[in-house]
């Protein structure tokens, strides 16, 4: 296995530069590294209007809501900072390094921005909003990397770019462009993937990043199996090729990785009293359908799709693996050597467990029984 190396997310040096492409956006002076009273207070009432509108409840979903200058400087500040270490961290778990990559309904570019941390030396991002294109370029011009910005509405093709890609990233934006109160969004959205295939280089991915809410959730997840039915197979999460055992008992399945707060984004969050400490999202890599499946070890793998839940029978993950559906938990007070890790296990990791007490879907880790890590946190399976 490649062993890949996650950039730092370098927020110390970032937020800065955040903070000062928003104020020169909104044409303010003032220090750079902190928002004075006044400034902290319009960015928070921006961040409530679109927690509001987008999670809480619905009236933004589905508008072009960062038109609004107030919301678009809050979006950079807030939900830029958060879905840049998404990128940094899902970005990861593709086995290469992506060289070009095409960033769509890009916004203020904070994925693209991660796919240039990641090595990436061609980024191009599409949106129709030429401002945030504007606030993207700024950034990544400041932060010392190349990005190419094209104002564009990405429903239509062709697109204004050149040649294939290593990474096509859609962030944030399947609900923007096919909002599932219009007639037929699920087979528009099926027929606009499919017309991305070709602009993938052979080894290519696709990757899908929404929020972890209980309705974007389900439409990963049928999304999912859609793309599955279309002969696109998944790099990541799963590792069972059938239809997603989550959505048919109608659960959620969703990531959970770490999140760094800088100052900023703690005070925001006090202030808008959002309870936020980890980034939990729903998201799909999928490969170029000419790539086929991914070649995994003989071995069952199971992916860990829940924090440890308490049960009856103790404390137990929920796993989705190469058989299926799986729970894993023990009775012993003292865990084997080589069963340890059980004490350590993360929402994410893949994992193979070998020679443990199994009755129906259930696992018990019993004297003997091993547990590996196969691909830690943020890690490309092991191919
Ligand atoms: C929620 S933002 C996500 C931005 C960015 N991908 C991120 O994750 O931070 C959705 C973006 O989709 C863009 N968008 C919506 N419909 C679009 C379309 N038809 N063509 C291009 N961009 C579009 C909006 O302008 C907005 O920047």
């Amino acid at each position: 296995m490649k062993t890949k190396k996650m950039p730092t997310a370098d927020l110390e040096t970032l937020m800065p530069l955040f903070i000062g492409v928003w104020r020169r956006f909104h044409k303010l002076a003032g220090p750079a590294d902190m928002l004075q009273t006044r400034e902290f207070r319009s960015v928070v009432a921006a961040v409530q209007q679109l927690q509001q509108g987008l999670e809480t409840g619905d009236q933004l979903r589905g508008q072009d809501y960062l038109a609004d200058p107030e919301r678009l400087g809050a979006y950079l500040l807030y939900y830029g900072v958060l879905h840049y270490q998404q990128g940094l961290a899902l970005i990861n778990e593709i086995p290469f390094t992506p060289r070009r990559v095409l960033d769509l309904a890009s916004g203020t570019g904070a994925f693209a921005l991660a796919a240039l941390r990641h090595g990436a030396s061609e980024v191009v991002a599409l949106d129709r909003n030429a401002t945030a294109l504007k606030l993207a370029g700024e950034i990544a011009g400041r932060s010392g990397y190349p990005l190419t910005v094209r104002q564009h509405n990405v429903l239509r093709f062709p697109f204004p770019v050149e040649g294939k890609f290593d990474l096509i990233i859609l962030g944030h934006c399947l609900e923007e462009l096919f909002p599932n109160t219009q007639k037929g969004w699920e087979q528009a959205q099926r027929d606009w993937i499919r017309r991305l295939l070709p602009l993938l280089t052979p080894q290519g991915m696709l990757l899908f990043v929404e929020s972890s809410l209980p309705n974007a959730n389900q439409r990963v997840l049928s999304l999912r199996d859609r793309l599955v039915q279309d002969n696109i197979p998944v790099q990541a999460p799963c590792v069972w090729r059938g239809e997603c055992p989550a959505l048919q008992t109608k659960n959620l399945c969703y990531a959970q990785r770490e999140l760094e707060k800088p100052y900023l984004i703690k005070e925001i969050q006090r202030a808008a009293q959002i309870n936020l400490n980890s980034l939990k999202m729903s998201y799909l890599i999928m490969r170029n359908p000419e790539a086929g499946w991914p070649v995994l070890p003989e071995r069952p793998l199971y992916r860990i799709i829940s924090p440890p839940v308490e049960t009856h029978m103790g404390k137990r993950f929920h796993l989705c693996g190469t058989d299926g559906k799986k729970d894993l938990g023990t009775h012993l007070k003292e865990l084997p050597t080589e069963a340890k890790a059980f004490a350590y296990l993360k929402r994410g990791e893949l994992i193979s467990v070998e020679d443990a007490l199994v009755r129906q879907q259930h696992f018990d880790i019993i004297l003997g029984t091993r547990i590996k890590i196969e691909a830690a946190l943020n890690k490309p399976l092991p191919e």
